[in-house]
């Protein structure tokens, strides 16, 4: 087989063989291999957010977004009222969704390269008495930046309203506990920082929490109580199950246990960061994000000033040469960016740049720097 084009974007991924080669068999919806391989999943989910005894893994088919729009229309009910901090796209997609759904919110938004606003938090929580969630994303995969979300579970639990996180980008890559950090909700999918293939999301919710839920969602197939009560009444799934997803996430959760779980990935995405970023500067481009800020991810790279630099030359030649990084999603400035995640090492990273440099030579570009 010819050497797949590595993926240096927030997913889908790059994967392994292992994890594709999982996907080589059918499984009807009612094998006990299924089956069992189906529960293997869930408490692995359940315990890699250390959330053993309290919190139930209820998965979803469909991209990260179904389980997102399925975590928030079945907790928060519909007299409920969110309050979404925002500082990306993801959080703006999160009132997409509660606009859809007719639930009423309000936003607190920064600007897509400061963390959220703990102080605007704490004080919206102490004037408004009818929020009755906080939503926050994780990881903003927008920008890359990290969000203080243990800061923001401890101001959210002080006021007493419930706790929904979106941490697609981050699940499985940056430490969470549910033991330190109180969430109601947590939600990821399956093809991100875990390495599975796209089809299938999940949301680790508080179980006496779920318990109440019933009849909040909007729509039949997003209704995690009903995805919840139905899957542990038969231990199957409610419709079609996408079985060769879950196969493949099996497989990746043993290869994610096998090398040292959540420290293993945190440790290796946090050096193909450093690689890149260092590598990058180096060359002239600047970070969208000081260091303290970055989650090991993504990194957003300001577009260079340099008349040479055509951003599209720069992707389809990165592209033939075998690497496929990611366009920028920022609305305040010009910007590109490459993904330090998926079965990708130190090795990965230096090749890129290696091959960053020769198209940049190849283009006639002679610094990365950005306009002033
Ligand atoms: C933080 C975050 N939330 C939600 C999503 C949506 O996931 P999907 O594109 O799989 O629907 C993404 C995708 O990258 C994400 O990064």
């Amino acid at each position: 087989m010819s050497q797949d084009p590595w993926l240096l974007t927030p997913g889908p991924l790059t994967t392994s063989m292992q994890t594709k080669e999982a996907m080589l068999h059918d499984w009807g919806s009612r094998d006990a291999s299924f089956i069992e391989m189906n529960a293997r999943v869930r408490d692995a989910v359940v315990r890699i957010a250390d959330a053993e005894g309290t919190h139930v893994c209820v998965p979803l088919q469909g991209s990260g977004t179904f389980s997102v729009e399925a975590a928030l229309c079945t907790l928060i009910p519909r007299d409920g009222k969110a309050l979404i901090l925002i500082n990306g796209a993801y959080g703006v997609r999160m009132t997409k969704i509660l606009d859809y759904a007719n639930r009423s919110y309000i936003t607190i938004e920064t600007p897509e390269d400061t963390p959220v606003d703990l102080g605007a938090l704490d004080e919206t929580l102490s004037a408004d008495k009818g929020i009755s969630h906080v939503c926050v994303i994780h990881c903003e995969t927008t920008s890359g930046i990290l969000n203080p979300i243990a800061d923001v579970a401890s101001i959210a639990d002080k006021h007493d309203r419930s706790l929904i996180i979106d941490s697609m980008s981050a699940f499985g890559a940056i430490p969470v506990s549910a033991k330190e950090i109180k969430f109601d909700a947590i939600m990821a999918s399956s093809n991100k920082c875990l390495e599975g293939v796209p089809g299938m999301g999940f949301a680790v919710i508080r179980k006496t929490v779920l318990e109440k839920c019933q009849g909040n969602a909007h729509s039949l197939s997003l209704d995690l109580y009903e995805q919840w009560v139905s899957m542990e009444a038969n231990k199957q799934w409610r419709f079609t199950p996408p079985t060769h997803v879950i196969a493949a996430f099996d497989s990746a959760i043993t290869q994610y246990e096998a090398s040292g779980g959540v420290t293993g990935r945190n440790k290796r995405y946090s050096n193909n960061c450093r690689i890149l970023t260092e590598g990058m500067r180096e060359l002239g481009f600047e970070t969208l994000l000081p260091d303290e800020l970055q989650a090991p991810i993504i990194v957003t790279f300001k577009m260079a000033a340099d008349p040479a630099f055509v951003f599209e030359t720069f992707y389809d030649n990165l592209k033939d040469e075998g690497y496929v990084i990611y366009p920028g999603k920022l609305t305040v400035a010009p910007s590109f960016r490459i993904g330090c995640i998926g079965a990708l090492d130190d090795t990965h990273m230096n090749n890129a740049l290696a091959v960053i440099k020769k198209t940049l030579s190849d283009m006639g570009v002679t610094s990365g720097t950005p306009a002033t």
